[in-house]
């Protein structure tokens, strides 16, 4: 039997239905040679996302705001480096991609994730709210891209993943700068994908629902995340490693065909 057989009779056979609602690995990929550049890696999806890169063989560089990033970088081994960095601030930002490149050579794969998500009514929304969100979770993008893409073109290889949300392609009340920020993450990654797909750099979004970190459970609590629990067909949040796994599948060789695509990972929420 092979291990697609086996897997397919495990999601068929109805006593091991957990195996399809547990996160579980059937397929090891791996990044020996390959350096990752990781943004908002101290915490949340960046930091599961590290881990399971360096688990694959990858040198890993960690980008965040936290200076917590260089001791959780010490932590997973001496190919990996932190550097603390606020994606929205372009000189620092082009500073430390210089260091990384001097320490590693190359990035092969960026994944920009650093993002955030204060929340306000429409009509009220503070003018430095909107535009600290539009600087980190748009603007951080575009300069960290900025700053790798130049290498990865000249190689011709690359790979750029994008954390979206779910929330740019629809409207979540209190999401107003949250929701036009992750919607231009979306227009970055097409154009992005459009003008370097040709020189073998793809550049794809990933769209997750509520995810299970700091961020997904501060603004989802209690009743408010039973509530919207209830509304995704598969009646559950996503768990970090379930958007991590995806990201590594986006950098693989075997994702090489996908551009500019938006991948939702939201339980089925967006199809009702
Ligand atoms: N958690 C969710 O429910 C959810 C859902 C959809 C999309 N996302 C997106 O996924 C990404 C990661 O989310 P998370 O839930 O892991 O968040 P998180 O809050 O758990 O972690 C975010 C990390 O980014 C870092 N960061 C924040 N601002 C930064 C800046 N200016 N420069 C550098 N680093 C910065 C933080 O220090 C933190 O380590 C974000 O882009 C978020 O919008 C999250």
């Amino acid at each position: 039997m092979t291990q697609f057989d086996s897997t397919l009779q495990a999601i068929s056979s109805p006593n091991l239905r957990e195996n399809i609602v547990i996160t579980h690995s059937n397929t090891a990929y791996r990044f020996a040679d390959t350096v990752v550049a990781i943004t908002g890696a101290a915490a949340g999806i960046g930091k599961t996302t590290a881990s399971l890169f360096a688990q694959a063989g990858a040198s890993v560089a960690l980008l965040d705001m936290s200076p917590a990033v260089s001791e959780f970088a010490s932590a997973l081994g001496p190919m990996h480096q932190g550097w603390t960095v606020d994606v929205s601030d372009a000189d620092a930002v082009a500073r430390v991609a210089r260091q990384v490149i001097e320490r590693f050579g190359r990035v092969d794969v960026l994944v920009n994730n650093a993002g955030i998500g204060p929340l306000a009514p429409a009509e009220n929304f503070p003018l430095t709210t909107w535009d600290k969100t539009i600087a980190v979770n748009l603007s951080g993008p575009f300069l960290v891209a900025r700053a790798f893409a130049p290498g990865m073109l000249a190689r011709k290889q690359g790979r750029i993943i994008n954390l979206a949300s779910q929330a740019a392609v629809i409207g979540i009340e209190g999401h107003l700068a949250y929701c036009a920020s992750k919607a231009g993450v979306l227009g970055l990654t097409n154009c992005m994908a459009l003008e370097w797909g040709p020189h073998g750099v793809t550049v794809n979004a990933i769209s997750p629902t509520v995810v299970e970190t700091e961020l997904g459970l501060t603004g989802w609590a209690g009743e408010k995340g039973d509530r919207a629990r209830a509304t995704i067909p598969t009646r559950r949040f996503a768990k970090p490693d379930e958007i991590a796994s995806a990201i590594l599948y986006l950098a693989s060789g075997e994702a090489a065909m996908i551009n500019g695509a938006n991948l939702l990972i939201d339980g089925g929420y967006t199809i009702t």
